[in-house]
């Protein structure tokens, strides 16, 4: 689609848009956010109905959801590894259709960023190589904050069976009612830590120039892509983001941009760019943003630190077509509405955030009419 050719009528936030294969109603995505009320790493009904609480998104990405036993690193995080939990899954999609909204499911493997004693028992911390995490702790539930042992640095074997986890994860997603995946490749989890110099010191086909170190990243997305189609995956990704002791070098920028044209070749719906400097992260520097969106022709999401000004000023400047919102998702599930009605928003308790139960998590309640403030 050609930039030049947009009404200011496109650029609104709540114009609906198609992505890939997929009506939206809105340009308003609630961001992926890992909230820890999967026990036993199983969705569960509390979740579905918390999705559904936000189905006034144009766009639900899940949580990150594990593909692997290999890549359940935290406590109660969810996984889509088998036929029961990948079927634990459809009421989360059945309720968000019913509701209007569509559901994309991240999947993410935690990589080194996992605590044995989150994991289940014949799993592995696996890793491009065995560098450990030196200051991120891992919450284990019973013992707190621990430290992280290093991981096993990946056989070829490994890499392709992390591949094949990954299309067969795409391929329940879709079974189960999703209408497509996201590839988490941001945040220093194991396809950011191929693709980062800090945790990738191999020296075969998946380690040294960009074209080795993304060469995971863009297997993972061609073996998916082949499965579900392109029209229904998404790319997650986080230059300059130093999450997860992840680096920021010379060569970023470029990187990046090499990673954006490839994804291009590949026609995947879009590249969702995570910019957390709002959190605390280093600034992310509006050229790369800018050049990628120049590289890839499909949709750019945008995410971090944004309302609804910030967000129309961006897609009316053509910077992306949508925005993610994550933090405020947690205590407005009717943000989309709230947004649109120009009306406060409530701030989210982080004590609750990653908690086991209901509190904090489907008790939020939806905007009173009475309080609308325009
Ligand atoms: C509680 C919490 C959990 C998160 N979990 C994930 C996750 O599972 N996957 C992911 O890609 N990003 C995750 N993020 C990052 C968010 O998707 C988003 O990039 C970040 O919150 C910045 O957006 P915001 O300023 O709108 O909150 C998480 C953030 C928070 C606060």
């Amino acid at each position: 689609m050609s930039m030049e050719m947009k009404t200011t009528l496109d650029y609104n936030l709540f114009k609906e848009i198609n992505v890939g294969a997929n009506l939206l109603k809105n340009r308003v995505v609630m961001a992926p956010l890992t909230r820890c009320r999967a026990i036993d790493h199983m969705p569960n009904d509390l979740m579905a109905t918390y999705y559904s609480q936000r189905a006034g998104a144009g766009l639900i990405i899940t949580e990150g959801t594990s593909p692997s036993i290999n890549g359940l690193g935290y406590a109660r995080m969810p996984g889509i590894i088998n036929s029961d939990m990948a079927s634990a899954w459809q009421p989360t999609a059945r309720k968000v259709h019913d509701m209007g909204g569509k559901i994309f499911m991240q999947l993410m493997h935690s990589g080194r960023v996992s605590h044995p004693e989150n994991l289940p028992k014949e799993a592995r911390i696996l890793a491009p190589s065995s560098v450990k995490l030196n200051s991120t702790k891992m919450h284990v539930d019973g013992k707190g904050d621990l430290e992280i042992p290093a991981p096993v640095a990946m056989t070829i074997a490994d890499i392709e069976d992390s591949i094949e986890e990954f299309r067969l994860a795409a391929q329940r997603a879709i079974d189960n009612g999703f209408d497509g995946v996201e590839i988490h490749g941001a945040n220093g989890y194991l396809i950011d830590q191929f693709t980062n110099k800090a945790s990738n010191k191999r020296t075969d086909e998946y380690g040294g120039s960009i074209q080795n170190r993304s060469r995971f990243l863009l297997d993972v997305v061609t073996a998916v892509k082949n499965q579900i189609g392109a029209e229904r995956v998404g790319v997650r990704l986080s230059p300059f983001g130093v999450m997860n002791e992840m680096e920021i070098y010379d060569e970023m920028e470029s990187d990046f941009v090499y990673i954006a044209t490839q994804l291009n070749r590949l026609d995947v719906a879009y590249i969702h760019l995570a910019d957390h400097s709002s959190m605390g992260a280093p600034d992310v520097p509006n050229s790369i943003k800018s050049k990628i969106r120049t590289v890839f022709n499909n949709a750019i999401i945008l995410c971090g630190g944004y309302n609804k000004e910030t967000a129309e000023r961006d897609i009316s400047k053509g910077l992306c077509d949508l925005v993610a919102f994550g933090r405020p998702y947690i205590a407005n599930p009717d943000l989309a509405g709230r947004m649109a009605e120009n009306a406060r928003l409530a701030i989210p308790d982080t004590d609750t955030f990653y908690t086991p139960d209901e509190k904090g998590y489907i008790d939020y309640p939806y905007l009173k009419v009475e309080s609308i403030s325009i």
